[in-house]
Order: C-alpha cells, then sequence, then structure tokens
C-alpha cells in the first residue's frame, strides 16, 4: 500500500474546514458515521481505475468528458422515472457528441450522491425572519421553517440508501438493454420530439440505423459486440460533506489502497479549494479519478500548488481540471492558468463548467442562467484551449430530463416572464431537455473543430 504521506481517512479533521454544517448532538453524528462506515460500498475500487483510464484518454485528447446532471439531488424529486429521464437524457446528448464530435465520449453523472451544497451566506432571512441556509437534503430541508432548517445527520442513511437505489437501477440502465444503440430513436423524449432540436435527433438517430444497419451485414451486431450493446456510466459528486465521505473510505482488497466508494468521481468545488483545508487534505489520500473547480480568481501559482498537492505524481487521470470562470472572465482567466499547466508538463485534462459562473437574478427575481451566456463561454473556452495548444476534453452541466424552466433562451424561448412556470430546482436552475440537446449539437461542432489534428478519427 502507497498511502499518500501523513495521510489518513480522519487526517481532515486536523485542518481548517469551510463549509461543515454545525451537527449540535456529537454522539448522534457519531453513530451516524460508525453506522455509515459498516455499510457496503455504493463502487467499486475497480470501476474507479477504469474510470481513471478513460480520464487519461480525455487527457491525451483521445476522448471527451461529460459530465452532468441536478446541482443538488433532493428526497422529494426521487423517482425511477427523474433517474430514468436524467440518465436517457445523458445517453442522448452523449450520441450526439460522439456521432458529431467523432471522439469516444466518458458520460460521468452528477447523480447516486450529489446532495451536499456549498452557501455563500450562513443564513437566509424572509420577511424580517432569519434561519440557516439550506444545504442540501444531506444536511437539512429545504422548507423554511426552523424545524425542517434543522441540520439532521440521519439524513445521511438517507441519502445512502437513496444512492445505492440510484446506482443500482442505473447499472440495469446500463448493461440490462436500455443503452443498447438500436434504442437511440426511442431515447428522444416526447416533448423534446415535438421541437427542433427533436428533428435533429431524429435525423442522427436515423443515420445510426443506417451505420448499425451496415455493422450487422458484417455482423457486428448487440449479440456480438458490448459496445453497442451496453455502454459505461459513472456517478460523481462534489465531496463536501466530509463526515459522510470518511464514513464511505475503505481500503480496496485488491490493491491495499484507499477509495472513496460514495461515487466513481469526487471533486473540490471551488469555494473549498484552500491548499492547506479539509477538503484538499482528504481528496489528495483517495486513489479515485478526482476534480477540481477552478474559478476565475485563481492563480497559477494556486493551480499549480494544489496540483502539486492532488497529483504528486503527475498520473494521467488522476486530477480533472474544470474551469468554471464566467463567459465575461474566461478570455482573461483561462489563458494563463492552460500556460502554467503546459510549462510545467502536466498531464490534467481541462473541462469547462460554462454554468457557475453564469448565474444571475432576473428582474422577476429568480436564480436563472441565460442559454446565450452559457454557449459563449463553452465557445470562449474552446477558443483559449486552441489558442493555447491545449485540448479542450469536455463540459460540465446542470441539467435535467425534464422540462422545466430554470435557465432562459435557446430553442425552447423560456423567457424571465416564463420561469415561474416550472422552476423546480432546489439549488442552482438547470438546462431543460429541449435546451440541453441543443447544446449537444452545438457542442459537437465545437468538440470536432477542437479534436487533435492527427487523431485516428476522422
Ligand atoms: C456545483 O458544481 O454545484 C458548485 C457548487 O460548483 P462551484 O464549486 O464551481 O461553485
Ligand atoms: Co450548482
Amino acid at each position: 500500500m502507497i498511502t499518500a504521506q501523513n495521510w489518513t481517512p480522519d487526517s481532515w479533521r486536523t485542518k481548517p474546514v469551510k463549509q461543515l454544517p454545525q451537527y449540535l448532538d456529537a454522539a448522534q453524528l457519531a453513530d451516524v458515521e460508525t453506522r455509515l462506515a459498516k455499510l457496503p460500498p455504493l463502487v467499486f475500487a475497480g470501476e474507479a481505475r477504469k474510470l481513471k483510464k478513460r480520464l487519461a484518454a480525455v487527457g491525451a485528447g483521445e476522448a471527451f468528458l461529460f459530465q452532468g446532471g441536478d446541482c443538488a439531488e433532493s428526497f422529494a424529486e426521487f423517482s425511477a422515472n427523474n433517474i430514468r429521464d436524467t440518465f436517457r437524457m445523458i445517453l442522448q446528448m452523449a450520441v450526439v457528441m460522439t456521432f458529431g464530435g467523432g471522439l469516444p465520449v466518458v458520460k460521468v453523472g452528477r447523480m447516486g450522491g450529489q446532495f451536499a451544497k456549498p452557501r455563500s451566506e450562513d443564513k437566509e432571512t424572509r420577511d424580517g425572519v432569519s434561519l440557516p441556509s439550506y444545504r442540501g437534503d444531506i444536511i437539512n430541508g429545504f422548507d423554511f421553517t426552523e424545524e425542517s432548517r434543522r441540520v439532521d445527520p440521519e439524513r445521511m442513511v438517507k441519502v445512502y440508501n437513496q444512492a445505492a437505489s440510484t446506482l443500482n437501477l442505473l447499472r440495469a440502465f446500463v448493461q440490462g438493454g436500455y443503452a443498447d444503440l438500436h434504442r437511440v430513436h426511442q431515447w428522444n423524449l416526447g416533448f423534446v420530439e415535438r421541437s427542433l432540436q427533436g428533428e435533429r435527433y431524429r435525423d442522427l438517430a436515423g443515420r445510426i440505423d443506417e451505420t448499425l444497419g451496415f455493422m450487422a451485414a458484417c455482423n457486428i451486431t448487440a449479440e456480438t459486440s458490448a459496445h453497442i450493446r451496453e455502454t459505461e456510466f459513472y456517478t460523481s459528486h462534489e465531496a463536501l460533506l466530509l463526515p459522510y465521505e470518511q464514513a464511505l473510505t475503505r481500503i480496496d482488497s485488491t490493491t491495499d489502497d484507499w477509495y472513496d466508494v460514495s461515487a466513481h468521481m469526487l471533486w473540490i468545488g471551488e469555494r473549498t479549494r484552500q491548499p492547506d483545508g479539509a477538503h484538499v487534505e482528504f481528496l489528495r489520500g483517495v486513489k479515485n479519478p478526482i476534480g477540481l473547480k477552478c474559478g476565475p480568481n485563481m492563480t497559477p501559482d494556486d493551480l499549480l500548488r494544489l496540483i502539486d498537492i492532488l497529483n504528486p505524481l503527475n498520473e494521467p487521470g488522476r486530477l480533472t481540471l474544470i474551469a468554471r470562470m464566467g463567459q465575461e472572465k474566461i478570455a482573461a482567466s483561462l489563458p494563463p492558468l492552460l500556460r502554467a499547466l503546459k510549462k510545467a508538463g502536466r498531464s490534467e485534462a481541462v473541462c469547462s463548467d460554462p454554468m457557475h459562473g453564469n448565474t444571475h437574478v432576473s428582474d422577476s427575481g429568480y436564480k436563472t442562467r441565460s442559454f446565450s451566456n452559457i454557449l459563449t463561454e463553452i465557445r470562449a473556452f474552446f477558443d483559449v484551449c486552441r489558442a493555447e495548444g491545449v485540448y479542450p476534453g469536455g463540459v460540465h452541466l446542470e441539467m435535467t430530463g425534464k422540462e422545466v424552466t430554470e435557465c432562459i433562451g435557446g430553442a425552447s424561448a423560456v423567457t424571465d416572464a416564463g420561469l415561474s412556470e416550472r422552476y423546480e430546482t432546489h439549488c442552482d436552475p438547470r438546462l431543460n431537455a429541449t435546451q440541453a440537446l441543443e447544446l449537444a449539437f452545438l457542442i459537437a461542432d465545437c468538440v470536432k473543430k477542437g479534436r487533435k489534428p492527427d487523431s485516428d478519427f476522422t
């Protein structure tokens, strides 16, 4: 076993920690942690290693990462239909990017554990009443009452159980025939089908059918090839609530290494990436592939210091950088980071989260994002990467398979006045299914242009 120096699953407890809720009953918290630590892993270490290999290909410019899902999963929205719709949306978007972009797409959901949310303010005030901020269903409740906002460690056990059911269904979808490429037409959701994007997708699905027919004639079918019959799908979330993550950190019996078995991939958020802080300390010691959000205030020195801690051996696939700059800042803030990476000869993949730097409050008072700002950041990301000679490795989106009205614009033409119709998110505004599919087509065009010139895929 090679454990990171001076690291133990609980060494984060000696470091300054941000965004951790105040659990009032220490004994109750300890009891929950002990119970969680005895529960079976949610993912296998071998799967996390396989994802690391896939992400190494992303870093090498041979694949594209698509990470997406809810901003925050919730207890209220937990249902088989919701899991299916998000999964189906990710499949549909990935097939658009694979076909249009001509590269393998690595699919990673913000699912099966994406519950804890960092907050800028500890308190929320409404009509003169001040209560603790909502921090995600794993910590407290969404309703604005004292009872609901009370921090309760038992919620961690409920999250574990919901994550286990979610993963169980996802595994069935992945291997049980749902993801078979022959079903590509059926991944079109009813309401999307009637839109312009739906038509474009139908056309693409028709071309995939034709290709499958040709391959069948060459004896490559769902029976002979798992690549047609099944897909690979991985889970991820922000490793924010460290007592939960620590309880699910185990030694893998095949390698003797430590893995956080709550998800395949974990990432460090923009607000908790202090090099001497608890979150960086925790993640430096687990062997999972990890992500690091990089905001507009990150300096090249900050970045180099963090990658020294998180990926000291420069292992391909270990660390994925997720730039979330904002469309106004990306052109100035990203190039210095990319230059520093290049100069240091680093292997990290660089991706774009065009969501978190582009949130604003609309005139009607909703927290929203505009489709055009999201697209502007994505395009700027591809342009900056190309100008700096760095491969644009992927996108990270907050989206849903439902027809919500949370982001403004796109072909579905959600307006500020229309936001109230189906504004359902517990946290940040998500792209709805039509907006997400439209964006997938636009991303596919960027991927095609951003491919390595010597790529085998033509
Ligand atoms: C998130 O991904 O939901 C998030 C809070 O992102 P960031 O840390 O980049 O703000
Ligand atoms: Co978010």
